[in-house]
């Protein structure tokens, strides 16, 4: 047993917690137990296999933080939690695993911030961070996964200025696919780049350097703060398929020979979206079945009008303000009850 290379017991029943016998497998390149209903927590000896390059527990319902021996596993390069009960911090240690490609944590319990060391595991490429409880400012060092090819941090409660992705031209076009082929390890890395940090607090202008990354195919900032026009350079992503700006406050027009993509635009009550020969038309003046939704967001926009927001502020101030008029915000809207309007 000791050779063992691969442990590929996925889609099965298995019930219990992950037995520590496996942990004795110091062979074991790659670790597959997803998709059956393992509780409990992560084995703290998992750091013990030093050679395991793929962890793929998703999909059970372990619980408890990740162990930080986890580190152990110095030559991991996929590392699968999602779709789990776990919680805790991402430790600000885990940046030892710097061969990681795929890191997916999605749809668990984990929160606090992004540890600004990860901005040194370069190797990057497939980040889902999505449906948790993290927090913090997302801010430029995640830009240091100059990698990635997915990124989703949708689903959480991050606040702060969307990156700007100023220094990203240099964003590799071609994927690395994992070395060891014959392992089967290889995980489905899209060729196109997507990015969704939608449903979070951000806000600031539509960053210029997002236009620049040439492979982005999926654009998703919905349900943010994103304000300011609509950039023209939307014209020059010609990759682009799926574009969602819906539920901001983006400003200015959007020309009709602009949109190749499929874009969602709605719930930005001060932007006008032109219809091919039927000119400009405001948002607020679209479907009746849309309209209960804009003028919810029409009533935030006022809110956010008294405030202080669309002044340009220094960023610390503008965090704050920010923060206080979305609790206003809140407290409002739960005292706004929408069926009985
Ligand atoms: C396995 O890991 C545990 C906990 O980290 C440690 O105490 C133990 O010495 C390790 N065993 C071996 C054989 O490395
Ligand atoms: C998930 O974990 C929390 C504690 O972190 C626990 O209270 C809850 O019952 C767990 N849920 C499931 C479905 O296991
Ligand atoms: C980036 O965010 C982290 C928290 O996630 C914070 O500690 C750090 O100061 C921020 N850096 C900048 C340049 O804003
Ligand atoms: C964008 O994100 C929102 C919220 O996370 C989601 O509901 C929506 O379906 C996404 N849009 C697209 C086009 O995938
Ligand atoms: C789109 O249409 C506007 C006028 O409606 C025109 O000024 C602009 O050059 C057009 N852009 C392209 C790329 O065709």
């Amino acid at each position: 047993m000791l050779g063992l290379v691969l442990l590929d017991l996925l889609y099965n029943l298995f019930v219990g917690g992950i037995p520590l016998e496996i942990t004795e497998l110091k062979g074991l390149q790659g670790l597959f137990l997803s998709n059956n209903m393992l509780t409990g927590e992560i084995p703290v000896r998992i750091g013990n296999l030093t050679y395991l390059q793929v962890i793929d527990l998703s999909g059970n319902g372990l619980s408890g933080s990740i162990p930080l021996n986890i580190v152990g596993c110095f030559q991991l390069l996929e590392l699968k939690l999602n779709n789990n009960n776990l919680s805790g911090a991402i430790q600000p240690e885990f940046d030892a695993l710097d061969s990681l490609k795929v890191l997916d944590i999605s749809n668990n319990m984990f929160s606090g911030e992004i540890p600004l060391t990860l901005a040194g595991c370069k190797s990057l490429e497939v980040v889902d961070m999505s449906f948790n409880n993290l927090a913090g400012e997302v801010n430029e060092s995640i830009l240091k996964w100059s990698n990635i090819r997915f990124l989703s941090l949708a689903r959480n409660n991050f606040n702060g200025i969307i990156p700007s992705w100023k220094n990203c031209d240099e964003i590799v076009v071609f994927v690395n696919v994992l070395k060891n082929k014959d392992l089967g390890f290889n995980y489905k890395l899209l060729s196109s780049i997507r990015i969704d940090l939608s449903d979070n607090s951000l806000y600031g202008e539509m960053p210029d350097g997002l236009f620049r990354l040439q492979g982005l195919e999926y654009l998703n900032l919905s349900h943010n703060y994103v304000m300011g026009q609509i950039l023209k350079s939307l014209e020059s992503l010609w990759n682009l398929k799926t574009l969602d700006l819906s539920y901001n406050f983006l400003t200015g027009k959007i020309l009709a020979n602009m949109s190749r993509f499929s874009g969602d635009f709605s719930g930005n009550p001060e932007l006008c979206v032109e219809f091919s020969g039927e000119g400009c038309r405001g948002l607020r003046a679209l479907g009746s079945d849309t309209l209960k939704k804009v003028d919810l967001h029409y009533i935030r926009a006022l809110e956010m009008l008294t405030g202080i927001v669309f002044q340009r502020l220094p960023l610390i101030s503008a965090v704050k303000h920010q923060l206080r008029i979305r609790t206003i915000y809140e407290s409002n809207l739960m005292e706004y009850d929408v069926d009985k309007h």
